[in-house]
């Protein structure tokens, strides 16, 4: 296939184009910030400029030509709450969602994929969830980042109603840890104290996980709007999920078992009908 990838200068970026093009797809990233390492073709484009997004979607002198463009994935954003003043977070991110979504729609691109965040799904967790685990059924925003997540997910469920050939996956990833960026280098820390990750209830997603999931988000034959819960089968912690939960916040109620150090966030919707397995935890180095 033939996608652009927006963001892919950054983290998550990165990683999706690596992913994409090992399994044999061409990708253009469109990023306001050039990539720090040569990872294919690259344009410089501002999101939250409606012109510049339908400029770079319908075609880039030498990079493509209008209508070649199977699919988008969408990942630039300001990725979490306290970067920007909260009102810069929420119109950058909502405004450029809302033009590539729009852009998509205009040019017939039919195939989106797009980071939405674990910040719907309790965050930042400073009372106890109403039950674990937690499945996609929660969506609840309480910062300007995840209003600007959620109004994101609203939108593609109405364009998803209003253009039933259009497939919108929306990714809802935990915090994305990467080790090439040492976001792993704080996690003997965390083991002492239950309340340093109690703010996202322990969970975390390998980025070379959350780019599988995006490949597999592209790859997929859906129609309309899903929403799946993109995390890592266990947790960041040694000590047992059940144990860390009873600390933190005594007598949340279990739908269902979360055996040893699983997490509490419920992937299988994303198993089951992306074919999403995660495969690097940090248990094994
Ligand atoms: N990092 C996490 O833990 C996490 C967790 C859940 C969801 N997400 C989401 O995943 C996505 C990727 O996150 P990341 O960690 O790779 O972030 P990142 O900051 O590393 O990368 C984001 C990229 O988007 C680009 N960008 C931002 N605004 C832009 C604009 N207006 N026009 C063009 N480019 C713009 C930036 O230049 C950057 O390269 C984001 O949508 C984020 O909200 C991230």
């Amino acid at each position: 296939m033939n996608i652009i990838v927006t963001g892919g200068s950054g983290k998550l970026g990165r990683a999706t184009i690596r992913e994409l093009q090992a399994h044999g797809h061409w990708v253009l990233n469109l990023d306001a910030a050039p990539p720090k390492a040569a990872q294919g073709p690259f344009t410089r484009v501002d999101l939250t400029d409606f012109g510049e997004v339908m400029g770079a979607l319908s075609g880039i002198d030498q990079q493509y030509s209008r209508g070649t463009i199977d699919a988008v994935v969408h990942l630039a954003a300001i990725p979490g709450p306290t970067q920007r003043p909260d009102h810069v977070t929420f119109a950058e991110n909502i405004v450029s969602t809302y033009n590539v979504f729009e852009s998509c729609v205009r040019l017939g691109i039919d195939n989106v994929v797009w980071a939405s965040s674990e910040t719907l799904l309790g965050y930042p967790f400073d009372g106890p969830p109403a039950s674990v685990p937690i499945t996609e059924s929660v969506r609840e925003s309480r910062v300007s980042y995840a209003h600007s997540k959620l109004l994101g997910e609203v939108l593609a469920e109405q364009y998803g109603r209003e253009h039933p050939a259009m497939k919108l996956v929306c990714l809802r990833f935990s915090n994305v840890l990467d080790p090439d960026a040492g976001d792993y280098d704080g996690l003997e820390a965390w083991q002492s104290d239950p309340q340093v990750r109690k703010w996202n209830l322990w969970t975390y997603i390998d980025v070379r996980d959350a780019a599988q999931a995006v490949r597999l988000g592209v790859e997929t034959e859906l129609t309309g709007m899903e929403a799946f819960i993109i995390a890592n089968e266990d947790s960041v912690m040694r000590r047992p999920s059940r144990e860390l939960l009873e600390e933190v916040f005594p007598g949340v109620p279990y739908t269902q078992d979360v055996p040893g150090t699983q997490s509490f966030y419920d992937i299988s919707k994303a198993k089951s009908m992306l074919g999403f397995k995660p495969t690097h935890s940090w248990r094994e180095g």
